[in-house]
């Protein structure tokens, strides 16, 4: 499906009130103006999410990992992991977050088992203090 379509499907749906409810004030407080993107987004998440647990497809997610760049080698060690799977990762951001600290946001394509081995490899390194994968789509 077309992300961009225009075009929609009218469908009408039978909910329980409740559920109703509760999906209406966590759209609000995520400002959601619209129930129809709000519910168009909840089924591409978990559509996402099944397909995830499956291991069906080729992913794209980001693995943001925060580390102590003064803790011997974690510098180096995050440069090779990304030199060895270079051919999985499209892009990375570094940020000085504080004197010890830096977050480095790396975006990753492939399968889910590989992005699953590339965030192991990372969130395993001494230094490390957060690795986490997200998938995007
Ligand atoms: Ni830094």
């Amino acid at each position: 499906m077309n992300e961009n379509n225009k075009y929609v499907e009218r469908i009408s749906l039978s909910l329980p009130p409740q559920l109703l409810k509760e999906f209406d004030a966590l759209a609000r407080k995520k400002n959601y103006w619209n129930r129809s993107k709000a519910i168009a987004d909840a089924l591409r998440e978990w559509i996402s999410q099944t397909e995830w647990v499956e291991g069906r497809g080729v992913k794209v997610g980001t693995i943001s990992v925060v580390y102590e760049h003064g803790r011997g080698g974690v510098v180096d060690r995050i440069t090779e992991i990304q030199h060895r799977f270079g051919g999985s990762i499209i892009a990375s951001m570094h940020v000085h977050l504080s004197h010890e600290s830096c977050l480095e946001v790396i975006v990753v394509k492939g399968s889910p088992a590989k992005m699953q081995k590339i965030s192991n490899s990372l969130a395993s390194l001494r230094g490390v203090k957060h690795c986490k994968l997200t998938v995007v789509q």
